[in-house]
């Protein structure tokens, strides 16, 4: 594949910590991923096996302790802080709980707004409007709800405002780090297709992160399995979920109940 056909890759990627006794442990041991254009990795992996410290490196959120990640084959890691700066937009994050994320003093609208104005400073006026109902259509959620506030949604529609924040800076990469994990099973698969539905309408390319591999096995094109800080198996959805080769992954599978699709 050719280097402008992979997104987002990450070479040796990895993140010391300090544990309360002291000691230098990695978080993240050594992960190399490559996330071709308009597609979705899955990773997945226990509880405090490194998926959010990896994510976190690769928003630029927390500096790596070595390794590289390179976007469209640019080495990020290379550059210097205000050229970092200019990629922020590039990357954009849907966390697990929409209600803590959003601002519950602003509506949707200015929500929508200010994450436009951040690709477009100079949008207002009607062609905001228009921009901010498009977002909020494309996600589900009818036009006329702008002037609410988060409170006045259900978690699912909060959600959905969430990921129209993360498309509205027309990002590169959307990281999604557990976005179904809080909310109800029935909800959980209405989230789901919406962003399978966002793929496919536009092409996005996503890094998906969930403990659960059956949520990953829905959505992802390839599944990274994360097992203390390392990959332990990686390779095509389909093969990862109904024929796993790495013990630990069997035992995800045997852990987790299956939602009904
Ligand atoms: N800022 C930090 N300082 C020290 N340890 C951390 C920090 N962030 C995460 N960790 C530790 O790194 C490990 C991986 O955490 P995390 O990346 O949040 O895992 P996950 O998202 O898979 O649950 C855990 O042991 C966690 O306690
Ligand atoms: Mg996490």
């Amino acid at each position: 594949m050719s280097q402008s056909e992979i997104m987002l890759e990450t070479r040796a990627l990895v993140r010391e910590f300090k544990n309360p006794h002291g000691d230098t442990f990695r978080a993240v041991d050594g992960v190399d991923l490559d996330i071709p254009k308009g597609s979705i990795l899955g990773l997945v992996g226990e509880s405090g096996c490194g998926k959010s410290t990896l994510s976190r490196m690769v928003m630029q959120l927390l500096p790596p302790t070595s390794g590289e990640i390179l976007l469209q084959g640019e080495n990020l890691t290379a550059l210097p802080a205000r050229e970092v700066r200019r990629h922020r937009l590039d990357f954009q994050m849907v966390f697990q709980d929409p209600y803590a994320s959003l601002n519950p003093r602003m509506t949707v609208f200015s929500t929508l707004a200010e994450a436009l104005r951040q690709r477009h400073p100079r949008m207002r006026g009607d062609s905001m409007a228009r921009s901010v109902s498009e977002l909020m259509e494309r996600v589900g959620l009818a036009a006329r709800l702008m002037h609410k506030y988060p409170h006045e949604f259900s978690g699912g529609q909060r959600q959905r405002i969430a990921i129209a924040r993360a498309l509205a800076p027309e990002p590169k990469l959307i990281i999604a780090d557990e976005p179904v994990s809080a909310l109800d099973v029935s909800i959980q698969s209405q989230i789901l297709n919406l962003l399978a539905g966002l793929q496919r309408d536009l092409g996005l390319t996503m890094l998906f992160i969930s403990h659960d591999l059956s949520v990953v096995h829905y959505l992802a094109d390839r599944i990274s399995v994360m097992y203390r800080g390392r990959i332990v198996e990686n390779g095509p959805a389909g093969e990862v979920f109904h024929h796993p080769c790495d013990e630990y992954t069997q035992r995800l599978l045997d852990a987790v109940p299956r939602i009904a699709h």
